[in-house]
């Protein structure tokens, strides 16, 4: 008989949140919560992460904001949301009922904001919080996660807010990512996110114009996997082993291998998005992927294989 869950071996755990996988779905590409549900099973899923939230409701950006490109995706969404009060009231309700754990990513203008947000998904009962300090398509999207200066004081006031609760950072691909995650982890931070999408634009000769109605925005998918498996093997190596922090690695994870590279070069957890586009059922057929994988490297648990990169 076909399996109905995650295989026993691919059990994980991201700080104080324990998860039946080590699949994420990223921010931004599964709904606001649960709106994956209505067409892929979420029990093949570890975690699913919200839409990233603002204190304030917000449109995002005017069409075009995502366009396919050779190598992925690019958008310029611009991070829109309901804004946390319509998000605590119409939608987080049904977090306790969603077949996998729930992260609450959060945006916002200044540390104040990032606090607040984050602390109204902490009385709303969800257990892990992302902070999303990376994002390319909004004026001050990267503030925070352009320089350790600045997020360490952001990840310490979101630390003393959310106690008791996983906190993740999520970077840039694109930044200075070993004093970033070196800030992170010293502010309080369970676990790294790497990487957000990669800054980049798209131009149609004819009408000389930008594709995309900002100029640019940010590139997701296969394109962009080689280099966060980069950035994944330096972080962990230099700075996110030798603290035990884990790393949840995002970036063109479009079938099993891709996510087992990840796991190889450092990751504890593999994020997911723009394959949930093309085929919101990725998640089992990597799920099962992954198990038949831990079987032919003869380990019990994929933990064993986190950062098992041979020289
Ligand atoms: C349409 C779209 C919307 C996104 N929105 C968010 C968001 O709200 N917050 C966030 O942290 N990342 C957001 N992202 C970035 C993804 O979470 C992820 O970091 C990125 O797509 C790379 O993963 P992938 O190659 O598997 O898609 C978005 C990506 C896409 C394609």
């Amino acid at each position: 008989m076909a399996a109905r869950a995650p295989a026993e071996c691919l059990r994980t755990a991201l700080g104080s949140l324990s998860m039946q996988s080590p699949l994420i779905a990223a921010a931004g590409t599964c709904g606001v919560l649960d709106e994956l549900a209505e067409v892929s099973d979420l029990r093949w899923l570890g975690a699913l992460t919200t839409k990233s939230l603002t204190p304030e409701p917000r449109e995002g950006n005017a069409p075009w904001r995502l366009i396919e490109t050779r190598g992925g995706m690019l958008n310029a969404i611009g991070l829109a949301n309901p804004g946390i009060d319509a998000f605590v009231h119409d939608h987080a309700p049904r977090a306790g009922g969603v077949a996998c754990r729930v992260i609450g990513s959060v945006a916002g203008h200044s540390v104040d904001e990032f606090v607040q947000v984050s602390g109204k998904l902490v009385a709303a009962g969800l257990q892990a919080i992302e902070l999303n300090v990376s994002c390319p398509n909004t004026a001050d999207g990267r503030h925070f996660g352009s320089d350790p200066a600045s997020l360490a004081p952001l990840v310490k006031a979101v630390r003393a807010a959310t106690t008791g609760r996983a906190l993740f950072v999520k970077l840039p691909p694109d930044g200075d990512t070993l004093r970033l995650a070196a800030a992170a982890i010293e502010s309080g931070a369970d676990a790294l996110t790497l990487c957000n999408t990669y800054p980049a634009m798209q131009i149609d000769p004819e009408s000389r114009k930008p594709a995309l109605s900002r100029g640019s925005g940010g590139l997701s998918g296969p394109g962009i996997h080689p280099i966060v498996v980069r950035i994944v093997h330096e972080v962990h190596r230099v700075v996110a082993k030798p603290a035990r922090v884990p790393i949840i690695g995002l970036g063109g994870v479009m079938d099993w291998r891709d996510a087992a590279e990840l796991i190889v070069a450092g990751a504890t957890a593999v994020g997911m998005g723009t394959a949930l586009m093309v085929d919101p059922t990725t998640p089992r057929r990597v799920s099962q992927g992954l198990a038949s994988w831990c079987a032919r490297q003869g380990v019990a648990s994929i933990g064993e294989l986190v950062g098992s990169v041979r020289p």
